[in-house]
């Protein structure tokens, strides 16, 4: 122990300087702001019982000078019998001191420690204590020195706190190890002061042997690849002295075989769990089927283990190619599924470019004489004019002339005279397609003859198709005669004044609705021409 405490103070005048140890040693440490004493140990005992002998202090200057100390030297330094006190001892403290009783004198050389900020006590003043693992391990915090004056005791594991009571009772394990700090609380003169003690624990191994073993199966094969390296890891509990050693029938001068260097670790039952590892490169066919053993060995006991080396069945896919192909394959789904959406979005597109592509022609054999009957309002009022423009100048010009269709317009195409029913019955007969321009007035119109009898043909026999283009939005559902709610949206169609070019996607899906048939070469200047009629 480096340091004394002093425990006496002038209003405990029941407790004597006898409960306190004298210090003999020459060196003597404190920590700065702490309690600390110095105490004179009689060699020579007085001559008489009745004897007080009287004490004298010194101090030693720098030139090795005595300096009688009194009551007047500093206010921190008090006398109490043989007891020099300090209340707390402070850094300028450092030094020689001597004191003098009779004949007999004695010197120490005090060392005060700096208090360093951010630890709860100074690796210099602390005790070292080494305890076996799984014997007692008992931690107090006792101070016999100052104890009438304790008022309060606490204990720290590295700095933490451990929770009441302030000690520590129980069978030591490996992570019992650590700095036990106690800090006694000492008041005087209504001052608190502390006083901390630390001892460093360290838990060691017990002296009682264990039979050593070597972890794991006896007996492992392991499958390499020829020409790859391999590491044979060989664990083990052992005691610290026993051997741990690689055999082989090979020699030490093969440079493909080395073991690496030893590994142990401390578990926490107490026993050495050490690994080595034997590393053999390049392995060729002469490594294969040779045993390498792995043993431990003490005066009593013998584990061994044996490995041996296989060449690997190769396998079917290795990781790396299975997860790229995952990822292939994930990639190629995203891609058709992509894809897909991109037909459905641009249908209409596809089927134009693949009909001119192939040149498909699905009017040659069917026998039929147009590709579409128009059917619209024929009366021209003026309110109807543009309808009337439409029906009979833009949409022929576009299908007409610059597709190669054919259509049939009654008023245009047919010689008037005869029975109109019959002849509108039988053009819609001989064309393909019926395209029925939708406007207000049309249902209210006698057209609806021709509406009757291509939605007959259409929808009952099944014969033509119908495309519906809406002239004028109509948005009331009332408004469509029942038969035409029947039609699938997708061939209805809505005219707009803003889709002139041919390329605008009203014209592609007339194309598309209309029959595919082989046109003349697509005449590429004509492509940005505005279609609509001039008024
Ligand atoms: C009490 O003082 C003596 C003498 O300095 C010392 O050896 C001992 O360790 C001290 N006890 C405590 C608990 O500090
Ligand atoms: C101490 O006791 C002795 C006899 O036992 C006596 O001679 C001496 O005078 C006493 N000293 C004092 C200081 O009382
Ligand atoms: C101890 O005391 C003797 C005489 O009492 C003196 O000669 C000697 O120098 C002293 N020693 C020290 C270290 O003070
Ligand atoms: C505490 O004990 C351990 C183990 O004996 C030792 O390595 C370490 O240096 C000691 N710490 C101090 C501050 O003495
Ligand atoms: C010291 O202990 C007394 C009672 O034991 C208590 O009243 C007092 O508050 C304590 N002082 C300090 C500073 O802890
Ligand atoms: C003494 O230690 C206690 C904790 O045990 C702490 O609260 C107190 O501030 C310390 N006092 C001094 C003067 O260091
Ligand atoms: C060897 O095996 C032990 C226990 O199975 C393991 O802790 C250690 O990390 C291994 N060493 C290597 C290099 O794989
Ligand atoms: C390895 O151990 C097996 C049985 O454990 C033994 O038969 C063989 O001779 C040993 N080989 C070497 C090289 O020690
Ligand atoms: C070891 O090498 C020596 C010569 O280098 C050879 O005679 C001996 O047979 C070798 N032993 C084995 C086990 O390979
Ligand atoms: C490994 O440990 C064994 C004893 O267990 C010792 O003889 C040998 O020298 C050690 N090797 C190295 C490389 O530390
Ligand atoms: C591996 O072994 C083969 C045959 O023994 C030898 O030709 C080759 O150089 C070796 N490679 C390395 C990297 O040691």
């Amino acid at each position: 122990m480096h340091r004394g405490e002093l425990l006496l103070v002038f209003f405990v005048l029941t407790v004597t300087s006898a409960s306190k140890d004298c210090i003999s040693r020459p060196q003597v440490h404190a920590m700065e702001g702490e309690p600390f004493y110095l105490k004179f140990c009689e060699t020579s005992s007085p001559v008489y019982k009745n004897e007080t002998a009287t004490i004298r202090w010194f101090k030693h200057d720098a030139f090795h000078q005595r300096v009688e100390l009194n009551t007047e030297s500093s206010s921190r330094i008090t006398f109490n019998g043989y007891d020099l006190e300090f209340w707390p001892v402070e850094l300028e403290d450092k030094g020689t001191y001597s004191s003098q009783v009779r004949n007999d004198n004695q010197s120490w050389t005090l060392t005060v420690i700096q208090r360093k900020e951010h630890s709860c006590f100074s690796e210099k003043l602390v005790t070292n204590k080494k305890v076996e693992v799984k014997k007692a391990l008992k931690v107090t915090c006792e101070n016999p020195n100052y104890s009438e004056l304790i008022n309060h005791t606490s204990l720290y594991k590295n700095c933490k706190e451990v929770i009441n009571p302030p000690m520590i009772q129980k069978d030591a394990e490996f992570g019992d190890a650590g700095y036990y700090s106690c800090v006694f609380s000492v008041l005087h003169n209504g001052k608190q002061y502390n006083i901390t003690k630390t001892t460093n624990i360290t838990v060691i191994q017990g002296n009682s042997k264990i039979t050593p073993a070597i972890l794991g199966r006896k007996f492992e094969t392991v499958e390499v690849e020829l020409g790859k390296d391999v590491a044979l890891n060989c664990t083990a509990l052992l005691n610290e002295n026993d051997m741990f050693y690689w055999n082989f029938l090979s020699n030490n001068s093969d440079p493909n075989v080395h073991e690496d260097v030893n590994k142990t670790a401390w578990t926490f039952e107490g026993k050495l769990h050490a690994y080595k590892i034997l590393r053999i490169g390049n392995i060729t066919e002469k490594y294969l089927s040779v045993l390498y053993n792995c043993t431990v060995a003490n005066e009593e006991a013998t584990d061994t283990k044996s490995f041996r080396l296989v060449r690997k069945e190769m396998v079917d896919i290795p990781g790396h190619v299975f997860r790229r192909g995952i990822f292939v394959a994930v990639f190629i789904s995203v891609a058709v599924v992509c894809g897909v959406i991109l037909c459905v979005i641009y249908k209409v597109d596809l089927v134009l470019f693949y009909r001119r592509l192939v040149e498909r022609d699905e009017t040659l054999t069917d026998g039929k004489t147009y590709d579409a009957f128009v059917s619209y309002l024929k009366e021209c009022h003026p309110k109807n004019g543009e309808e009337y423009t439409f029906a009979v100048e833009t949409l022929p010009r576009v299908l007409e002339k610059q597709f190669g269709y054919k259509l049939c317009i009654f008023e245009r195409d047919v010689v008037p005279g005869g029975a109109v029913v019959d002849e509108i019955h039988s053009l819609i007969e001989k064309s393909r397609r019926l395209i029925i321009i939708l406007s207000q007035s049309y249902l209210t119109n006698q057209t609806r003859l021709e509406l009757e009898s291509g939605l007959h043909e259409a929808l009952v026999e099944r014969k033509i198709k119908i495309i519906l283009i809406e002239f004028t939005p109509t948005n009331s559902c009332t408004f469509l005669p029942p038969s035409l709610k029947l039609l699938k949206p997708y061939r209805v169609l809505k005219w707009k004044a803003d889709s002139p070019s041919y390329n605008s996607r009203f014209w592609k899906n007339l194309l598309y609705l209309m029959p595919a048939k082989a046109i003349k070469p697509w005449r590429e200047e004509s492509e940005a021409l505005p279609v609509l009629s001039e008024p």
